[in-house]
């Protein structure tokens, strides 16, 4: 592989419990060309802090960073990572407190997007702040996809996607 071949790689990462997450990082994904990475937590007990996430009726048990399945990413190999994540109790989701205590970035450009009900917390500041010393290209807030027009919610990620492409090799 040549290296404009390298800088054309991205990679879109993303965590769904109940696929509205997944439905828009597969949209993204196809819309750039990217690869998928989902992060799954394994289902274990590994002595980490063990949490119940509540969400109107709902009610999830997770480690606050869960043990996931086996995953081997270099993002070195990525010029542009797009990072997923629903909204859990007003921040991103626990997986990705786990993907970020694993995989070093740094000096990458990232666009980060995330799926909730109405109350996005801290999970802006919070990723930005779990990602100092990159350089975010874009983030995007989509509505409850699965309850809303889907179609159009698609549609709107893909056009964002290409959109933080289009303007990063603008820029950068
Ligand atoms: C355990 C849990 C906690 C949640 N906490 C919030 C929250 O704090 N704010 C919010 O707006 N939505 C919250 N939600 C709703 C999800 O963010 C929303 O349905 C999201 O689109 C689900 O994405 P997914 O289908 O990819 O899992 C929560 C959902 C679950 C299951």
């Amino acid at each position: 592989m040549d290296n404009t071949e390298r800088s054309r790689k991205i990679l879109v990462v993303f965590f769904s419990y109940e696929d509205s997450t997944r439905t828009i990082a597969e949209s993204i994904a196809e819309a750039v060309d990217a690869e998928l990475l989902e992060l799954v937590p394994r289902d274990s007990d590994n002595g980490a802090k063990i949490m119940n996430y509540v969400w109107e009726n709902q009610s999830v048990t997770m480690d606050s960073e869960p043990e996931l399945e086996d995953f081997d990413v270099d993002p070195d190999d990525y010029d542009l990572i797009f990072l997923g994540t629903p909204i859990w109790a007003m921040t991103f989701a626990p997986p990705f407190k786990t993907f970020f205590s694993r995989v070093q970035l740094e000096g990458k450009n990232i666009a980060f997007f995330y799926t909730h009900e109405g109350l996005r917390g801290v999970a802006v500041e919070n990723l930005r702040k779990e990602l100092i010393g990159n350089n975010i290209v874009g983030h995007a807030d989509f509505y409850d996809p699965l309850n809303s027009d889907l179609e159009k919610i698609v549609l709107s990620a893909a056009s964002w996607a290409r959109e933080v492409l289009y303007l990063m090799r603008a820029v950068v």
